[in-house]
């Protein structure tokens, strides 16, 4: 096997939910690309279905699943169509998530509730349903769960998000602790600002110009700055990894703490 090779995801399934926009359709295309057949999750189910299209015309192999991630059936018959079509899922990549912008004192329950929901107690329940059918059938895997820069640091008028993200690093690090000697692998990617659907018009903003000016590298990332990251931990070339959160932000943690 060359060094190359090790990247190679040839008889992989993967799950991505979020797929139907911005970082997670990016990385259902790239874990395709490589050779996974992967299970397409979201809400917008026309997204979907030309994201598979797109993927099969390339080559690949994927199906789309209509799911909300709060909903856990909608959830275990997305894995029950996995297997169905492709094997139990080896990949897992937990991307959906939602943003919001207020003030703590003005945050309304229902609204903290949903961000919390969506992103925190779905990446755990889609990681613990990942996780049981992995473990039934003695397969392995990995799990990869997208954090943000959010869960590190923090700025105003994000705090059910930041609080979410925060949580979802240290969910990363006992599930791996947990899992690693059935050879389940769990990890994530803490991304900084990546020009997408959830933050473009507010990118192009006076705000937006003042916070590219604080990220090291010079620029807001690209949906595809994720795709070694994703990568190394999805496939073989992460074997040893486990437990570790991946910061992609063109240097604006080190920056903010310097
Ligand atoms: N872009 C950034 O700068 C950045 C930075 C750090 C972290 N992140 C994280 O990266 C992930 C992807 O963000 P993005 O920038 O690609 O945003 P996006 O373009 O808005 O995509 C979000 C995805 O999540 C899905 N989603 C939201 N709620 C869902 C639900 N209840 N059930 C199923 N799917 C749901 C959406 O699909 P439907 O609406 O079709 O359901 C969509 O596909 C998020 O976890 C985000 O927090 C992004």
């Amino acid at each position: 096997m060359t060094t190359a090779q090790i990247f190679n995801l040839q008889g992989k399934v993967a799950l991505v939910t979020g797929a139907s926009s911005g970082l997670g359709a990016r990385f259902a295309e790239v874990l395709a690309e490589n050779g996974a057949s992967v299970v397409l999750v979201a809400r917008r189910a026309e997204r979907l279905a030309a994201l598979r299209a797109q993927i099969e015309k390339s080559g690949g192999k994927a199906i789309a699943v209509e799911a909300d991630v709060r909903d856990r059936r909608a959830m275990a018959n997305a894995f029950d169509a996995a297997e169905k079509n492709f094997g139990t899922v080896t990949i897992l990549v937990n991307n959906a998530g939602v943003a919001h912008a207020g003030r703590a004192v003005e945050l309304a329950e229902e609204e903290w509730r949903r961000i919390l929901a969506t992103n925190l107690d779905a990446v755990f329940f889609c990681a613990q349903e990942a996780a049981r059918r992995m473990l039934a059938a003695k397969s392995g895997g990995s799990i990869v769960n997208i954090a943000s820069v959010l869960g590190f640091g923090v700025d105003k008028g994000v705090i059910a998000y930041a609080t979410a993200k925060a949580g979802v690093i240290q969910l990363t690090k006992a599930l791996a602790l947990e899992l690693a000697f059935k050879g389940i692998r769990v990890n994530a990617i803490a991304p900084g600002w990546i020009v997408t659907e959830l933050n473009r018009d507010y990118l192009q903003t006076e705000r937006g110009a003042a916070i590219k000016r604080e990220i090291p590298i010079g620029r807001f990332g690209e949906e595809r700055d994720l795709d070694g990251p994703l990568l190394l931990l999805a496939s073989d070339a992460g074997r040893f990894v486990t437990g570790a959160t991946i910061v992609a932000d063109g240097g604006q943690m080190v920056a903010l703490r310097g």
